[in-house]
């Protein structure tokens, strides 16, 4: 009995551990709520079983302390974290960037140890009142555009003095200390310039690298904009542009492979053809036509790029494993579900932490534009990291007689058990009801709110 109890254990434990140990972390960003119609995203479009972390983008720095960006950051923070009601098991982290007369606030903030008091001691409270499980660092970049040299050091003392004060807070409030992350660049001279790599590395959980915008309308020629391997047309520093080169040089640089996460990218770049020549390498002279969600020439999102890739020609680079299309004078260099299956191979084969992706709100997040349902990119992901299937979920009031759609109404958020089927159990969140299925052979026990082995 006691041999069977434990080996029940060993067993939830062992699937906690294959859930954990591989991060899926997403990032949202709080512009998308301004495009047009179906390309309209809030945190309420989060499929909160997709990722096991949801970043959101972006908070700012005033007076050096941590604050919001949009009027409805607020609300949106709410509605994200009430995903949590729904998947207990999700976290959710709060990025701090941004600019101000095109200069980052980190750089006024970091220059004293009394102004990166006023931010630590401003944002844990702020973290904490909002719901949120942790903080992302997003300066693009110490050392770089206004920051001067002497950054590079004051970076790590900020990352140092947060990692200090988070465990303090833990133990004040008797808390989980908060998630601590970072978003990193991937060229080599930023990295030389921006980060002490073993240094801001050994503190944070986990570090987001930004393996994209290798190539852009901003150069004379076509270039894939998150390459997994170098072209045998890259010459010079050109070699260096790519998803492999970066990741080998942050763990040459002292980062352990485990707390590397690979970014992807659910967009891709676009250039204007200047000639009859369609490849990689192809003159060009600045972006394609703004996608007519995101209306920011050079970039479309997968669900814009998904609308051209329906009648454009679709080539595919294998020195580099990711796709490119093309028609008229419209280039673009792209991911798709057989560049993410690569990239996710090559993660797993580094034994890197996981996936970061940028962004949820670029995915065909609807399902309503590339018919391959709702979030292919990031659900194909997640399947080729060999995450375990999602939760089934019902969601109710159905149109069909259901005599649990009702069950949920006027109850807390929150779970319950379900009285006539012990393998499933019910969700509530906002009134309605989700019945959830537990994984095979286990049941839903409610003293743990989980599922165990009966
Ligand atoms: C990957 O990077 C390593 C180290 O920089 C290099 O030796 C190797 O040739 C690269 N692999 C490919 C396929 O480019």
């Amino acid at each position: 009995m006691a041999k069977l109890t434990l080996l029940a254990c060993l067993g939830v434990l062992l699937m906690f551990q294959l859930a954990a140990s591989t991060k899926l972390v997403c990032y949202i960003t709080n512009w998308a709520q301004y495009r047009p119609g179906a390309g309209r995203f809030t945190p309420g479009n989060v499929d909160p079983f997709l990722c096991t972390h949801v970043i959101y983008a972006l908070a700012t720095i005033k007076d050096n302390k941590l604050t919001t960006i949009e009027l409805n950051d607020e609300t949106m923070y709410k509605s994200l974290n009430d995903l949590k009601n729904v998947n207990p098991l999700l976290k959710t982290l709060l990025s701090v960037g941004g600019h101000f007369n095109s200069l980052s606030p980190f750089i006024k903030m970091v220059s004293t140890p009394e102004n990166r008091q006023t931010f630590i001691q401003s944002a844990l409270p702020f973290l904490r009142t909002y719901g949120f499980d942790g903080l992302d660092l997003a300066w693009e970049y110490p050392g770089h555009n206004g920051s001067p040299v002497e950054d590079k050091e004051r970076f790590t003392a900020l990352v140092t003095e947060l990692r200090e004060a988070i465990e303090q807070e833990a133990t004040d409030n008797r808390k989980a200390p908060l998630l601590f992350s970072a978003k990193v660049g991937s060229l080599r001279d930023t990295i030389d310039n921006a980060y002490e790599v073993p240094e801001i590395a050994s503190q944070l959980d986990f570090i987001s690298l930004m393996t994209y915008d290798y190539h852009g309308f901003w150069e004379k020629a076509t270039g894939q904009n998150s390459p997994l391997f170098r072209s045998s047309a890259d010459v010079g520093s050109l070699v260096h542009r790519n998803i492999n080169s970066t990741v080998t040089y942050w763990i040459e640089k002292g980062a352990p492979a485990e707390k590397l996460l690979l970014g992807f990218p659910t967009y891709g770049r676009t250039f204007h053809l200047t000639s009859s020549m369609t490849g990689l390498g192809a003159p060009s002279d600045g972006p394609a036509y703004a996608g007519p969600y995101t209306r920011d020439a050079g970039y479309w999102s997968y669900y814009e790029v998904c609308s051209f890739t329906s009648s454009a020609t679709v080539a595919w680079s294998e020195e580099q494993k990711v796709p490119y299309a093309f028609q008229g004078q419209s280039w673009v260099g792209y991911d798709n579900e057989e560049s993410y299956s690569a990239k996710a191979s090559w993660l797993t084969a580094m034994n890197l932490g996981g996936a970061s992706v940028w962004t949820l709100d670029m995915d065909d997040f609807g399902g309503s534009f590339c018919a391959e349902g709702a979030y292919p990119l990031v659900n194909h992901l997640r399947n080729s990291l060999g995450f375990l299937p999602k939760p089934t979920t019902t969601k109710g009031p159905t149109t069909t007689p259901d005599p649990f759609s009702s069950f949920c109404s006027g109850k807390p958020d929150g779970l319950y058990p379900n009285p006539t089927d012990k393998t499933t159990f019910f969700q509530c969140y906002l009134g309605n009801t989700y019945l959830q299925r537990c994984q095979p052979g286990l049941v839903y026990v409610d003293a743990c709110k989980c599922c165990n082995w009966p």
